[in-house]
Parts: structure tokens; sequence; C-alpha cells
């Protein structure tokens, strides 16, 4: 990738509703609070939040050069499809909407059963010649789909989005409880993470506020009560926001996740940023995941 990849990663999933000017102004506050990364899906807003993010595009000539996009393909209206054809078209449709030849980096977006890696390698392979994709992920991926895809690829995948939050915690539960007969102890994801690390994919954490599958967020809800107390008692200490803190809890893993946060106001994205300069200690990090109602054996 021509440019350093930042670390926060705006996720646009939620801007379908906001006005161009919201969306200018969101753009702005990234690149003011040093986020350059900016993530999208081919089905966010039914393709509506790619098109307001071309539309900014269009009206700042040299945007374009210094900022990251990323967008994801393969889920269709109660399908998913990584067939040849429709990877191409979901690119070639990105493309327009935002307004640009290329997009910095392509993922799958969530697996597809009856996937045929030598189609998506030959897809893969048609993109990067076409200089329209330059690089290539997977999101919600495990670790043996990923094997069988890079067999077929030329192409190495670089990352693999994933949800993980303090409170979904799923990746990290099963490794602090191996061979126990208790169920955070069961695996759900093959060792996604330590397969990642071992293999350089970078993980991009998705929803990284939020608990369940997009049941809400936890910050201030009462069923987190004692997660937001620490939370919020490391956050005074450090002079940031909650919402800071648990970014900093993802960020300070050592397998060096990107966050994938879905605000959608400046301030908002601002406060997060913060994250960068927090420092966890072992003990802290430990007190936030045994606080999210995660018991250590
Ligand atoms: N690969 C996948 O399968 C997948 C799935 C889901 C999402 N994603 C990606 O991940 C991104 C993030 O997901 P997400 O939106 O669920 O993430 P999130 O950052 O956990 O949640 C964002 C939501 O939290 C709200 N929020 C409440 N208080 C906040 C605070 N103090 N600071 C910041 N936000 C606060 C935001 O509202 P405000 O707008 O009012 O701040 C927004 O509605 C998406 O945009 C998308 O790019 C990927």
């Amino acid at each position: 990738m021509a440019l350093a990849e930042t670390r926060i990663i705006l996720g646009c999933m939620r801007i379908a509703n906001l006005d161009i000017a919201a969306v200018r102004e969101l753009i702005d506050a990234s690149l003011a609070a040093g986020v350059n990364f900016f993530d999208h899906a081919d089905i966010y807003g039914g393709g509506r939040c790619e098109e307001l993010f071309g539309t900014v595009l269009a009206s700042q000539p040299g945007l374009r050069e210094k900022i990251i996009i990323q967008t994801k393909c393969g889920i269709r209206r109660g399908f998913y499809d990584f067939s040849k054809e429709h990877i191409l078209r979901s690119v070639d449709q990105s493309l327009q909407r935002l307004r640009t030849d290329y997009v910095d980096v392509l993922l799958l977006h969530r697996p597809d059963t009856l996937m045929e890696p030598d189609e998506v390698a030959e897809a893969f392979t048609a993109l990067e010649e076409s200089g329209k994709v330059r690089c290539f992920g997977v999101s919600n991926h495990s670790p043996l789909q990923i094997e069988l895809l890079q067999r077929w690829l030329p192409q190495r995948i670089r990352f693999n989005q994933l949800q993980f939050s303090a409170a979904h915690t799923g990746m990290i539960d099963a490794g602090l409880n191996v061979n126990m007969k208790i169920d955070p102890a069961v695996d759900r994801d093959g060792g996604i993470l330590e397969y990642c690390r071992l293999r350089e994919i970078t993980i991009q954490a998705w929803s990284p506020l939020q608990f369940g599958f997009f049941d809400g967020v936890f910050l201030g809800h009462p069923d987190y009560a004692d997660l937001n107390r620490v939370l919020e008692r490391i956050g005074e200490e450090q002079g940031v926001s909650a919402a800071a803190v648990a970014v900093a809890w993802i960020l300070r893993h050592p397998a060096k996740m990107q966050v994938v946060v879905g605000t959608t106001k400046p301030n908002h994205l601002q406060e997060i940023c913060a994250a960068e300069r927090v420092n966890l200690t072992r003990e802290q990090w430990y007190e936030i995941y045994r606080a999210a109602g995660n018991k250590l054996p």
C-alpha cells in the first residue's frame, strides 16, 4: 500500500442518512484526527454510503491520494456470492459509486460455502491487473477458509475483519480457557487470532463499542455497569473518554489489530482517536476483560 495505514479506520456503514455536508465534515474530521483509512461495503445503505462518500471525493481534488479506501463484496439479498461474475460486477459498481478508478483494499465480506477458490483467484487477478484493486483481504473468515482460498490465490490475504470488543471477546476466550469444560472454552473460530498473528494477517476489529450482534452500544448500558465503571475510571486517570479506553483496549493487544469505528459524529471520532495515547498496563487490560463479565480460570 502506498500510504501508511492508520490503526483507526472510519467505518462508513452508518453514514447513509447523513447529508453531504455532514459526510464532508466527518471525512475532514478523520483526516484532522490522523485517520486516513475508510471502510465501505457494496451493501452499506444499499450503496448509498459509497455514493455519498464518492460525492465528497469528487468535490475535493487531491483527497483521493491522501486516503485508503476499502470496500467489500459477496453478500447479496439472502445469499452469499463469491462467483467471479459477481465479484467483478460488484467492484465496478462500487468504483462508480465511489467515483474513483481504484480501491486500495477489497474484502470478501462473509464466507460463501459455495465458493470455488479458483474462480475467486481469477477475479482477484483480473482486478489486480486492471489496477482496480491494490490489495485483498477477507472478513469473518476462519483459518481454514483462509488457507483454502490462499491455496489458489496468487495474491496474499492481508486483512481479516472480525467482530471484537470488550463485550465481544470470543477470539480470546477459548485461548484463555483451553481444555476447560465451560462455554468460554468453546473454540468458535478455529483459533483465528493466533492464526492471523502467525500469518501476519491484520485483524480489523469491527463494532468496537457494541455487544451482541448489533444489540447496542455497551457504553452507558445498565447490563455493563462494571465495565463502564472501569472504563470511566481509567479514562479519568488518563484524561480521555470511556470510548477511547474501549478502543485502546483493542489497540493494546499484541496482535496489532486495527479498529473499525462506526461513529457518524466528528466529536466522537476525535474523542476515540485519543485511544492511541492511552497506556494500558497488563493488569488494567485484564481488569477490563473481567469487568465485561468474563472469568479467568
Ligand atoms: N465486516 C463486517 O461483517 C462488519 C459488520 C459490521 C460493521 N462493520 C464495519 O465496522 C464499522 C463499525 O461498526 P459499528 O458502527 O457497529 O461500530 P461501533 O463503533 O461499535 O458503533 C458505532 C455506533 O456507536 C454509537 N456511539 C454511541 N456512543 C458513542 C461514543 N461515545 N463514541 C462513538 N460512538 C458512539 C455511534 O453513534 P454516533 O454516530 O452518534 O457517534 C454509532 O451508532 C462499520 O461502519 C463497518 O464499516 C463490518
